[in-house]
């Protein structure tokens, strides 16, 4: 596949990986994207997992003809780009390897099999010359390994992003619901907690002329770029995408998702703004952190376990702060059968955030709701729209 006349895209689709990185589920697999500037030199793009490895050197042999390549270029060290590596160095034994110093100290830890090949260390603003192509090198630490080396190629104007940018979906799959959903799910769980590394790259990329963003995961994007670049702006500083409240409940017998069902139609009955209701126990909680970024305002409701949280809620708001949640309205309803706890632990939990405003009445239910929880609710309510 043609991304331009010198540049291929050589990168695979993994339709069937299930988790990926160990815990986001993946229904329509994902891509391993690599790609090659064929010029005077020849300069790959990282590699693949090992999952993909014999397509992948199928498609690099297709896409460099009789020719061999002058240099591996290794943006990101993490194995869904690094795992083939081994086999691609074994492949070629003149290629140079091109990396960051960082990088490089990765390729030991990861046992790479670097021996024998030259090795070309890269910082920050090093150019390398390709024929007629010029590539330049962007360090985007933190984005979201230490590692992270990015490349722009100033002859086309495009830049090989790295993790940025990247879409979950393999690319043989359609997604019907576009770009935004699956690379927004993608950013927060993934990329998330380093919203400040984001900006900093961000400044660096708005003085670039950028035509075309290449990226590790999903789609090149290469038209409408400021949309992609604005949505980016807006998750790396945290603000919310959208207007609207996102109830999420873990409850064990039922009580509590029906108190959360009549909080919801509360809430509609005192606001226009989006209301959505998601059960944590069966949703994809990844799905769940993305919608928590996405929305100005959450409600948590939870039952007591075991004198602590219930599990599904405690992993879920877990997951939020690893990925640095902050800046939101929260709400609380707990429920308890003889000592309440939910509710405490929540806020005990949110308080650790920056900038989370825990919002009052804080509504304890005791087994089921009373008509004191309900108008306790709708005060609730009113707080939140
Ligand atoms: C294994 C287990 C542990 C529980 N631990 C507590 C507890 O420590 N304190 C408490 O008040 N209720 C505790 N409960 C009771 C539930 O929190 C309570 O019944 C609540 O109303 C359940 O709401 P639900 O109908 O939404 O599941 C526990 C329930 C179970 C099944
Ligand atoms: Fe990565
Ligand atoms: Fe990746």
């Amino acid at each position: 596949m043609f991304i331009s006349d010198a540049i291929k895209y050589v990168g695979c689709d993994d339709d069937d990986l299930d988790l990926f990185e160990g815990q986001l589920v993946l229904e329509h697999g994902v891509s391993y994207n690599s790609y090659v500037i064929l010029d005077e030199k020849i300069a790959i793009f990282d590699a693949v997992d090992d999952r993909c490895t014999e397509q992948y050197l199928a498609n690099l042999a297709e896409a460099l003809g009789n020719r061999q390549p002058d240099y591996l270029i290794v943006q990101h060290m993490e194995p869904d780009h690094s795992g083939s590596l081994g086999a691609v160095l074994n492949a070629y034994p003149n290629v140079t390897i091109v990396s960051g110093a960082l990088a490089f100290n990765m390729m030991k830890q990861f046992a790479v099999p670097t021996e024998g090949h030259e090795k070309l260390v890269i910082k920050e603003g090093d150019t390398l010359s390709l024929g007629a192509h010029t590539l330049q090198f962007i360090a985007a630490p933190m984005v979201h390994w230490p590692e992270v080396m990015m490349s722009y190629e100033q002859s086309e104007k495009v830049l090989f992003c790295a993790d940025a940018f990247g879409k979950f979906g393999s690319l043989s799959y359609d997604d019907p619901e576009g770009w935004t959903c699956e690379a927004r799910r993608y950013y927060f769980n993934i990329v998330g907690r380093y919203g400040a590394q984001v900006q900093a790259l961000l400044k660096k990329a708005a003085g670039l002329e950028i035509t075309k963003l290449l990226p590790l995961h999903g789609p090149v994007l290469d038209e409408d770029l400021g949309k992609y670049i604005k949505l980016y702006d807006t998750w790396s500083s945290y603000e919310p995408e959208e207007s609207g409240i996102l109830v999420v409940c873990a409850s064990i017998h039922g009580n509590t998702l029906a108190a959360a069902e009549e909080l919801v139609e509360m809430l509609k009955a005192v606001t226009d703004t989006k209301v959505k209701l998601v059960d944590i126990t069966r949703e994809d909680w990844a799905e769940t952190v993305e919608d928590a970024f996405r929305y100005d305002r959450m409600i948590c409701c939870a039952c007591t376990y075991d004198t602590g949280l219930f599990p599904p809620m405690h992993s879920f708001i877990h997951h939020l702060a690893s990925k640095g949640f902050c800046k939101r309205k929260i709400g609380l309803v707990e429920n308890g059968s003889w000592a309440p706890k939910a509710g405490s632990i929540m806020k005990a939990m949110f308080e650790e955030m920056e900038n989370i405003e825990i919002v009052a009445p804080m509504v304890t239910i005791k087994s089921s709701l009373t008509d004191d929880n309900r108008i306790a609710m709708k005060a609730l309510a009113n707080a939140m729209k």
